[in-house]
């Protein structure tokens, strides 16, 4: 896709360079190339539910820098960035809402996003926790959080408990159609991997 204004494309292009410089050495699941899906995902759905291309792309780049699980030091890069774009308040504090309330955790805690871009960006984060990456990267986060694969309680403190506590979940809490249909085959893969999972471990 390519942006009539030039100004636009450039934003996203410095975004996506952000991104590589900041989280290329992540193996926690949430590296550039997550980064990257979520945007591809956030086009395609937003392609088909009509809404602002550039706040969705720009917010989906900079979904994950700031997060404090990611960003010890607590450094506000999309913020900066966004500032230094010189983009227009408006759309400063709307990438900013969608950054700050589009995690799981802040929608238990009633944050809602209001937005059909941030509803679109949010889907697009969690379809990449769910299907064949979404297994991959629940293990590799568990891992670099030294959680062990499995205790043998699905709800335990383990990698695989965390499909039982929240992923399994997630099509509960997408907003768009374009993102529950896609969620389809992601879910029934995953829904297979935890049976041959149990079987495995004879259970
Ligand atoms: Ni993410």
């Amino acid at each position: 896709m390519c942006f009539d204004n030039l100004f636009q494309q450039s934003v996203l292009d410095e975004a996506e360079e952000l991104v590589k410089k900041h989280l290329k050495t992540d193996v926690s699941g949430h590296d550039y190339f997550h980064v990257k899906r979520v945007v591809d995902l956030a086009e395609e759905i937003a392609l088909k539910e009509h809404c602002d291309l550039f706040i969705v792309k720009l917010a989906a780049w900079l979904h994950d820098l700031d997060d404090p699980k990611l960003n010890e030091e607590n450094q506000h890069y999309a913020e900066r960035f966004l500032h230094q774009k010189g983009l227009s308040k408006e759309s400063i504090d709307h990438i900013l809402e969608i950054i700050s309330k589009m995690s799981y955790t802040k929608q238990m805690a009633g944050h809602n996003l209001t937005s059909l871009e941030g509803k679109v960006v949010q889907d697009a984060d969690r379809l990449d926790a769910i299907g064949a990456i979404g297994i991959a990267r629940c293990f590799a986060y568990g891992g670099s959080k030294k959680r062990p694969i499995y205790l043998g309680d699905r709800d335990d403190e383990s990698s695989l408990a965390h499909f039982y506590q929240k992923l399994i979940r997630l099509p509960l809490y997408l907003n768009t159609l374009t993102a529950k249909e896609l969620a389809k085959p992601r879910m029934k893969l995953m829904e297979d991997f935890l049976t041959e999972f149990h079987n495995e471990w004879g259970e």
